[in-house]
């Protein structure tokens, strides 16, 4: 039986990369997209969303809008280096031809969840406002949702906005911190692994045999040019890809558990903190606390075989 997903996304180079993947792939079916600024701002997030569900030949797949600031801190500006100014690497799309529907990101994620108990797994690969906003409206959701699934945060290695964050986390840490303690089963898919896959220029290449690869290499080209500037690489992480690859298969990844806080001030704001010290004498922020299961290894080369057969197959 497929799994039904709700991937809540800023597109995005990578979330664009992923969505295709899940439309792709028989063991998901997508039951909407929502929204959320941080590659770009909400409203284009919205259009891209759009876009990409009609490009994949999905123009019903329900698109809701969702927050378009974080819960505490202001969001200053979209990261026009990393996804380009339209966040589809600047290759100007066209404008789509479909609507978001009425309900708002967070309306939609309770009245899924609420309506299929126990069968939604929600995959949130951008800042994690929507879901905060979501728990607060109706705090049952994390009671009914099957698993929540985030690319965000680094619990064994360095951010990448700064020795301390990961992007999706440093945009709202205080949404973050709601999401790893609410005690809903979440599994964190972070830089840990996502920046242990690397998909060379040879191979995006080789996607561009099928309509929906060509689309991808066209797109990472600006990634690319980002990833050699930022890191010296001739490749691109594969940040949201990776989470919906775990929704497909887990066995790909090796996982620990325990409870993660987020920093939500100061110079470590938005570091994902993990408790892997399994002592717990003295009470502090993380006892008593949920544990998160923490994606800390991957085998890269089945992932990556993964995602080029589903993309060959996408046609
Ligand atoms: O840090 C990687 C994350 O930040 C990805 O979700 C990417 O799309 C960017 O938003
Ligand atoms: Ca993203």
């Amino acid at each position: 039986m497929s799994k039904k997903i709700i991937i809540d996304t800023d597109p995005g180079i990578d979330d664009a990369m992923a969505i295709l993947f899940a439309f792709a792939s028989p063991e998901i079916e997508v039951m909407g997209l929502t929204t959320i600024y941080g590659n770009v701002h909400t409203a284009l997030a919205t259009q891209n969303a759009l876009r990409l569900a009609e490009f994949a030949g999905r123009p019903q797949t329900p698109v809701a809008h969702g927050a378009d600031k974080p819960l505490v801190i202001p969001f200053d500006e979209a990261p026009e280096i990393v996804h380009g100014a339209d966040g589809l690497g600047n290759t100007h799309q066209p404008p789509p031809h479909g609507r978001p529907i009425e309900r708002s990101a967070a309306q939609f994620l309770v009245e899924t969840i609420m309506a299929h108990p126990g069968e939604i797994t929600l995959v949130p690969v951008g800042p994690l406002t929507n879901l905060a906003v979501a728990l607060k409206l109706e705090p049952r959701i994390a009671q009914h949702v099957a698993e929540v699934v985030v690319m965000g945060g680094a619990a064994t290695v360095n951010g990448n906005v700064n020795p301390a964050a990961e992007a999706n986390i440093w945009h709202d840490p205080h949404a973050a911190d709601k999401v790893f303690t609410a005690g809903w089963p979440v599994t964190l898919v972070g830089l840990d692994v996502t920046m242990a896959t690397q998909m060379d220029n040879a191979y995006l290449a080789g996607l561009r045999a099928s309509r929906t690869g060509e689309f991808i290499f066209q797109i990472s080209r600006f990634y690319q040019q980002f990833h050699k500037l930022a890191h010296g690489i001739d490749a691109c992480h594969t940040h949201d890809p990776s989470a919906i690859a775990y929704v497909i298969d887990p066995s790909l990844f090796t996982t620990e558990r325990g409870p993660i806080r987020v920093v939500t001030e100061g110079i470590a704001m938005g570091q994902t903190l993990m408790d892997r010290r399994r002592e717990w004498l003295t009470p502090n922020a993380w006892s008593d606390m949920p544990e998160v299961n923490v994606c800390v290894e991957v085998d890269s080369a089945r992932l990556l075989a993964l995602y080029q057969q589903r993309i060959s197959a996408a046609g």
